[in-house]
């Protein structure tokens, strides 16, 4: 089976699970719950923690609890980044922000919140097993909401002087250290030794770190007719990500000038964007960006080997496939 295959064939599983969790009623808190998580979605967590599972040697039904509450935290992460960011769109579709107002975004997401503690307190795990499972969890949801709450930091006092390994520090909170618990979890449910389960937790927070960049590139790259967000919206709102700090710190004196006045404009018109795209693409912003994901995907490689040989050539290619996807 190939990467894709086996990405497909748990999708249905997952689906199944993640429907069953949403309560019915009231439809007009719930519904548009399942409006948004069935929308779409690469349901990228949720499999890499069934795979964990499977890899250290147990069937996946242990570890599904653990996969939806995973996926419903990214869904609600999701539902109030939008709030944040300001964005209009999300998986093709108007962000319930735009669609509903703010106030009712903000209710979904701590809905979708709940639900998620309903499902982990429900699950038939041992107390004391249980237990554990919630102190790790919550470990990183800490780092999640740090690392977005850096970011939120950044933009609302203005800076920019913002260094590489600072940046990879708040993307691996907001984006890799979710990957990672995703790993770790599945191994655990499946009891594994706790160095494997550490291992892979490294496995998965260096390759959400690639996936948050590879996510910074496909915003200012992405064909139009496949992209489900917004083109440039990463400018638009000037985000601090790989691209802009390395921009910031290559550029000769005059375009960087120009890309900081751009970014610190309230309101970017439509040729802003396109400049700044332009000089990401034309200064090896891009590029390098694409680089250091391929630096990162293979140092999250290295930490494979606490899995069995097939097992390993699996997570390789899956993991091969995440990062060099094209939308
Ligand atoms: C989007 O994550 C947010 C980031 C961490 C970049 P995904 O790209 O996994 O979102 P869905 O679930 O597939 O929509
Ligand atoms: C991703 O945020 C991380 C979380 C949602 C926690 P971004 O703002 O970078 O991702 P997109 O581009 O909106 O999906
Ligand atoms: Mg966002
Ligand atoms: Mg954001």
């Amino acid at each position: 089976m190939d990467a894709k295959e086996y990405l497909e064939s748990r999708q249905k599983k997952i689906d199944q699970a993640l429907s069953d969790s949403i309560p019915q009623d009231p439809s007009y808190v719930y519904g548009m719950l399942r409006e948004f998580i069935f929308r779409g979605g690469k349901r990228i967590r949720p499999i890499i923690v069934l795979a964990c599972a499977e890899a250290a040697g147990r069937t996946e039904s242990d570890a599904m609890d653990y996969a939806v509450a995973i996926e419903l935290f990214h869904n609600f992460t999701l539902i109030h980044d939008d709030v944040e960011d300001n964005s209009s769109l999300r998986r093709g579709k108007p962000t319930i922000n735009s669609e509903h107002g703010i106030p009712t975004a903000v209710n979904a997401g701590d809905a979708l919140y709940r639900v998620m503690w309903s499902i982990l307190l429900s699950s038939k795990t041992l107390p004391e097993k249980k237990l554990s499972a919630l102190r790790i969890m919550m470990d990183g949801f800490s780092s999640v909401v740090e690392g977005q709450g850096t970011e939120l930091y950044w933009q609302r006092t203005g800076k920019f002087d913002i260094s590489e390994e600072e940046y990879l520090e708040m993307a691996s909170g907001k984006t890799g250290a979710l990957i990672g618990l995703a790993c770790r979890m599945g191994a655990f449910s499946a009891d594994a030794p706790e160095s494997t389960q550490l291992s892979l937790q490294q496995f998965g927070n260096k390759m959400g770190l690639a996936f948050q960049i590879k996510d910074d590139i496909l915003n200012l790259t992405s064909n139009p007719s496949e992209y489900t967000k917004e083109i440039g919206e990463d400018i638009k709102e000037s985000k601090r990500t790989l691209i802009t700090i390395r921009l910031l710190s290559t550029l000769p004196e005059k375009e960087k000038q120009e890309l900081l006045s751009i970014l610190k404009k309230p309101e970017k018109t439509q040729e802003d964007v396109s400049r700044a795209i332009s000089l990401a693409k034309e200064h090896g912003a891009i590029n390098y960006a694409n680089s250091v994901c391929e630096r990162l995907l293979s140092e999250a490689k290295s930490h494979l080997s606490a899995l069995p040989e097939d097992k390993c050539r699996l997570f390789s290619e899956v993991s091969d496939y995440i990062i060099r996807r094209e939308k």
